[in-house]
């Protein structure tokens, strides 16, 4: 399971107090096959990488592709790894919305993440508008097959592909199990396509957008997805740690 912080935590003692109550949660936690991923802005990143163990390892919620230079204000997907990385999200409907981060961005974003095996979460999914003229099906389809493109079946094991209904997230309207049934079934599909059946069945296929502990029967173990992206609720390390433990249990 991811948790993405977003723009929060904005002071040492904002993030010092969730810090402590994180490890607080989780102690005495099994969490069994289950990893919890914590995305904290850059600035949080080389404090919150005193957090990683075999249950808990770090993410950053974006890169820029290259690797150093006259990027002002960038980050690069080297010094992600070199401050405890694992993982990166990549192309969350809000660097497309505010950013205008479109699927070529995300699509080099992923290669040069995977050259450095930092592990791509990839956000995808429909707005409303697409929804409701039928084009949800489409919009995933371009927006799985761009964001994989040149990318080598081998790399299969350090994808995770995020099915986030744009409209889902922030906004606590959910989509059904069997909404999120149909768009796994699908993402499946065209990984199958790309990578062949064996290398398809190692990419990990989660949901994101309003998840909250209540809700997380209906969004993860009813549509058998393999986890969640959790936003606003991350931001209290209580539930998401009763997330994990939920998604742990099933
Ligand atoms: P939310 O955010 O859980 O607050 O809807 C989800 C996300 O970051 O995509």
């Amino acid at each position: 399971m991811v948790g993405n912080l977003k723009m929060n935590l904005l002071s040492k003692s904002e993030r010092d107090h969730y810090f402590e109550s994180f490890k607080k949660e989780l102690t005495g936690k099994k969490l069994e096959n289950t990893e919890i991923v914590l995305c904290p802005p850059f600035i949080h990143l080389e404090e919150f990488s005193k957090l990683i163990s075999d249950k808990v390892k770090i993410g950053a919620q974006n890169m820029f592709w290259e690797k150093e230079g006259s990027f002002t204000g960038e980050i690069s997907p080297v010094m992600l790894k070199n401050f405890g990385c694992e993982y990166v999200i990549i192309g969350h409907s809000e660097r497309r919305r505010f950013f205008s981060e479109n699927d070529e961005d995300v699509n080099l974003k992923i290669i040069s993440a995977l050259k450095v095996k930092l592990k791509t979460i990839i956000c995808i999914g429909e707005t409303r508008a697409e929804r409701n003229s039928g084009e949800t099906m489409k919009v995933v389809t371009n927006q799985v097959k761009e964001a994989l493109k040149e990318i080598s079946r081998t790399r299969a094991d350090q994808i995770v592909v995020t099915y986030e209904p744009v409209w889902a997230v922030g906004s606590d309207i959910l989509p059904t199990s069997h909404e999120i049934m149909e768009a796994k079934v699908l993402i499946r599909k065209i990984l199958v396509e790309l990578f062949g059946k064996k290398y398809a069945a190692k990419v990990k296929i989660i949901y994101g957008g309003s998840v909250n502990v209540k809700m997380t029967k209906q969004v993860c173990l009813d549509p058998e997805m393999d986890g969640v992206l959790v936003g606003r609720d991350s931001l209290t390390p209580r539930d998401l740690i009763k997330i994990a433990e939920i998604i742990s249990d099933k």
